[in-house]
């Protein structure tokens, strides 16, 4: 651009920018005109055990390898003795023994730890916990552990909670007898708060014992259900209400390679016997390494359809087509040994929803669920692509249809939202009348901005979309650099007014990942960061609770200058009408440096409330984060709003996004 021509440009913005101080943009919402439905299960939720989702997350377990089945044996584990490399003067050892098989009596779990005193005091083991133990003051925590005494001893096992010193905060005293494998349990209250406990675990007197499943929990589980899931964690999903729950992930369900993706059925029926696996973040980024990352399955899918009843959000199982990440080791199951794979999808709706004269439905029933769990979707592979996935996804396909036609099945054109991999995974995918396709976008902001018309040209009687995992990236995909930043969060309210005004096309959307232990993450960015203490959510967080909160029944014309907002002078908006509540919803967000002034119009409408609620969001900076020292640095900010006749006047802050609510009379 000439230097002159770049004078008059700035001259016009300049204009245009007052232009706009001094007239607000008149908007239009057409309250008799809906589109489109808004479909129940429009903003949910993407759960991934990655960044220490479930073990050291969800599941609220405290010890570490609780079972000695970690590759390394001890790994988690300390001994305390008095002296380690003395045959004569150590107070004791630990001997990992491994019965394998099934005569042994422990399924799959079949390492356990041998433990020898050889004097009356200071043999133990201590476990580090997930990066240490959250304990807090007052709290009561559940020690349980598997004991059986050798033939002649009568060893006593003390337990204490310790802080990262060892000063004592609370112990208990268990006096397991017999030489048969029982489960003893205790109870332990804390003196203080501590974020980096841990667990010491005595073995006093003389002889040999051998033990397993050392297991501690707060007694403050979801629902209070023993040996369950973290309350607080639980209680941020549940508060952003999503209409569904996706599990297991992510690139988890196809596993680095076939043998360690995921599995349903081994991760049902009694804990104990769960067979843990590497979990395959454990090695999947160098630059962030975490040996200690397993999967106990604790949190398996019984759980996960037992949450999403939980959270009012259809379960959205996904499960492995038989091919492993492509982008790892890229394994397929030959086609004619397909059979297992659709046999384990084919399983799975049994176990949901089969009554309990079925053989998977009575496994749910005894699991403690009698009713079926009313599974309407399920994943078919989650970033597959290329012709191979189409072969499989068609065979999968035909099979589940067969025996169970109404289950709406998901599907995917691959990892990327465009491209050579996207356009033929979509085409062929369209062409088997696919129900539902699952796009993924991690992009960086100005992508996220500038795609907010991206459905807007999808075809009305195509696929159905579920956008299953999507994250603006401030620096690039998966860097570690990546922050939860306002600028990103900002980007995805602009996008998703694009995904709301395509409701018609776009059927589910959730943000991923979910969940990130500030101190065990792979991946970043994540909606909710947590410790062993406390837990926050992003200004991402907020972008998402904001529109599953206020999210409507039908899609309503929000229009100026007749045509929707999508980034016109940086603003996009979308409008919203509950049939159910009687209420339309605005959202708008105003992408620009400067307050834009708007006035609202709702037409076709009798009388309207005289006053409606106003939610805010804004960061100070397009940098700003929130933290666990200023958890709410960014957070909606409510306040009620004059509605005159069928007019709202708004003054949008710059970088906000805002919600209005108004009650139809
Ligand atoms: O969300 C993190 C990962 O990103 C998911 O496991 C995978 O599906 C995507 O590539």
């Amino acid at each position: 651009m000439k230097h002159g021509s770049l004078f008059i440009f700035s001259l016009l913005t300049v204009l245009q920018l007052n232009l706009f101080a001094q007239h607000p943009t008149a908007i239009t919402v057409q309250v008799d005109k809906p589109i489109s439905e808004i479909q129940p299960t429009m903003w949910g939720i993407f759960f991934e055990d990655i960044n220490f989702g479930a073990d050291g997350g969800l599941y609220a377990e405290m010890v570490k390898n609780r079972s000695f089945e970690f590759s390394a044996p001890l790994m988690g584990w300390k001994e305390e003795k008095s002296d380690k490399f003395s045959l004569n003067k150590e107070s004791g050892y630990a001997l990992i023994l491994n019965q394998g098989g099934e005569e042994s009596g422990k399924g799959s779990n079949s390492r356990f730890a041998r433990i020898t005193t050889t004097a009356e005091k200071g043999y133990g083991l201590t476990n580090e916990g997930f990066r240490g133990m959250g304990i807090k003051k007052d709290m009561q925590y559940n020690f349980s552990i598997r004991a059986s005494q050798s033939e002649g001893s009568n060893l006593k096992i003390r337990v204490e909670l310790v802080d990262e010193k060892g000063n004592v905060l609370g112990e208990t005293l268990l006096t397991p007898s017999g030489k048969e494998w029982k489960k003893y349990t205790a109870s332990i209250k804390s003196t203080q708060t501590e974020s980096k406990g841990m667990l010491h675990v005595w073995f006093d007197g003389k002889g040999s014992m051998d033990v397993d499943m050392i297991s501690l929990f707060p007694s403050d589980t979801w629902k209070q259900r023993p040996e369950g899931l973290r309350t607080d964690l639980i209680q941020l999903l549940a508060d952003l209400k999503p209409g569904f729950l996706r599990f297991p992930g992510g690139c988890i369900v196809e596993g680095r390679d076939l043998a360690t993706r995921y599995q349903w059925k081994k991760t049902i029926g009694e804990v104990d016997n769960r067979e843990m696996i590497i979990n395959r973040w454990n090695t999947e980024f160098a630059h962030r390494p975490a040996p200690d990352y397993f999967q106990s399955f604790g949190l398996g899918f019984f759980e996960y359809f037992q949450l999403s009843e939980d959270l009012g959000a259809e379960p959205l199982p996904i499960v492995s087509c038989g091919m492993a990440c492509q982008f790892n080791t890229a394994e397929v199951v030959p086609m004619n040994q397909l059979d297992p794979y659709i046999q384990d999808a084919l399983d799975l709706i049994e176990f949901a929803n089969g009554s309990v004269d079925t053989p998977w439905g009575k496994i749910r029933s005894d699991m403690g669920h009698k009713e079926p769990f009313n599974l309407k979707y399920i994943g078919v592979g989650n970033e597959q692509w290329g012709r191979q996935y189409i072969e499989r996804y068609k065979v999968f396909a035909k099979a589940i249809k067969a025996k169970y036609p109404k289950i709406i099945l998901v599907s995917g054109p691959g990892p990327f939202p465009d491209g050579e991999l996207f356009e033929y995974g979509f085409k062929e995918l369209k062409e088997l009348n696919a129900e539902i396709l699952d796009e993924h976008y991690y992009k960086n902001p100005d992508w996220f901005f500038q795609n907010a018309r991206r459905y807007d040209s999808y075809d009305r009687k195509g696929p159905k979309i579920f956008a299953g995992e999507y994250a603006a990236q401030s620096v690039a995909i998966a860097s570690p650099d990546n922050k939860n930043n306002w600028q990103c969060a900002l980007s995805e309210a602009a996008f998703m007014t694009g995904l709301e005004r395509n409701a018609e096309v776009v059927h589910l959307a959730s943000y991923a990942p979910l969940l990130a232990h500030a101190e065990g993450w792979q991946w970043t960015p994540d909606l909710i960061w947590f410790d062993n203490l406390q837990a926050y959510g992003t200004a991402n967080y907020y972008v998402q609770k904001m529109y599953s909160t206020n999210k409507g029944t039908h899609v309503l014309p929000m229009l100026s200058n007749k045509t929707p907002l999508t980034g016109q002078n940086k603003l996009y908006a979308t409008a919203a009408l509950d049939k159910i509540s009687n209420e339309v919803f605005l959202k708008l967000v105003n992408g620009s440096d400067q307050p834009q002034s708007s006035e609202i119009t709702l037409t076709g409408i009798g009388k309207l409330s005289s006053k409606g609620k106003l939610i805010v969001l804004t960061g100070d900076s397009p940098e700003a984060v929130n933290s666990f020292e200023r958890p709410k640095q960014i957070a909606p900010v409510e306040k009620e709003i004059a509605v005159k006749g069928k007019k709202v006047s708004l003054t949008l802050p710059p970088s906000s996004f805002s919600v209005v609510k108004i009650k139809i009379n």
